[in-house]
């Protein structure tokens, strides 16, 4: 399957910028409940990333080791290698929030044990061999970068969406979730590439991303519900509805028609993902990231 990917076209060489995992560290204990003051459902939209990326970002990085031993490229098998690792600790640092937010009254240990569940009997290995192991490593590879669409497309909105950081957001959240969201942007086109190089079907990339799509969003009603609902504040403020309307006005949260919005993009059969927005944001704030800093040291 190598051969007919070999020539399957890769700008993001010219980024000519290596992927690697940062060593971040970052301090919650003294993070509230709603750490975007006034904001509750605003953070528990936040908070659906610690909820379930973790054990998403782990298949995404079991996926991708499997995906190593079919790739010969010296420079695609660099940037599996960074991406499997800045994964991992992405999953690692939410976990962090999660286990702090939990400390403080915010019980959702059962939840995060069914999307564990969930994601493995869904997204894992299945032990599978031969012809069909290879077919559904190539269909994982495929959701995994209609996936990482979105993450990129948020990670960029984070980065912009000065308003979280005039809010007053906790820095230690804020910066965890822009730290995230730079390092999706830095590696955006590592799991395409990878698909691309596997398999490279367009009929695979449009199903597998539709698919993708169709699971992301009831994944977030769902979980955000379920956080609020968990919420043991007695003062929750507005109606959720109210603060939604409110929130995605003055822009809070990103929209949820993102879903359908960047999907039209993402067909486009000449999209790749290195045309999305701006690196130099994204390497920008990782050079000043407190948490990414904090490694250096
Ligand atoms: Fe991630
Ligand atoms: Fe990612």
């Amino acid at each position: 399957m190598a051969e007919k990917a070999a020539t399957t076209e890769r700008p993001y060489r010219d980024e000519a910028h290596a992927i690697n995992a940062r060593d971040v560290r970052f301090d919650f204990a003294s993070v509230p409940m709603h750490y975007i003051p006034g904001e509750v459902l605003a953070t528990h939209i936040v908070n659906v990333m610690h909820l379930v990326l973790p054990e998403g970002e782990r298949a995404m990085a079991q996926c991708l080791a499997e995906a190593l031993p079919h790739i010969d490229d010296e420079r695609l098998r660099e940037e599996v290698q960074g991406f499997i690792g800045q994964e991992s600790m992405h999953a690692s640092s939410h976990e962090g929030a999660r286990k702090h937010l939990q400390s403080i009254g915010l019980d959702v240990d059962s939840y995060v044990s069914k999307v564990a569940w969930l994601v493995d009997r869904i997204l894992g290995g299945h032990g599978l061999t031969g012809r069909a192991g290879e077919e559904w490593l190539k269909e994982r590879l495929g959701l995994f970068a209609g996936m990482e669409h979105f993450t990129a497309v948020i990670g960029e909105w984070l980065l912009n969406a000065n308003i979280l950081a005039e809010q007053g957001m906790h820095p230690a959240m804020l910066d965890l979730v822009r730290w995230h969201g730079a390092e999706e942007v830095e590696h955006r086109s590592v799991v395409f590439d990878a698909f691309q190089y596997v398999d490279g079907s367009y009929a695979r990339r449009a199903r597998t991303a539709i698919l993708a799509t169709a699971t992301l969003l009831p994944l977030f009603i769902v979980s955000t519900a379920y956080l609020y609902k968990r919420d043991p504040s007695e003062h929750k403020g507005r109606s959720w509805i109210r603060q939604f309307v409110s929130a995605t006005r003055r822009g809070v949260i990103p929209s949820w028609t993102v879903f359908f919005t960047e999907m039209p993009r993402y067909l486009r059969p000449s999209f790749h993902p290195s045309q999305l927005g701006s690196m130099d944001t994204a390497l920008r704030y990782l050079a000043h990231s407190p948490a990414a800093r904090a490694a250096e040291h």
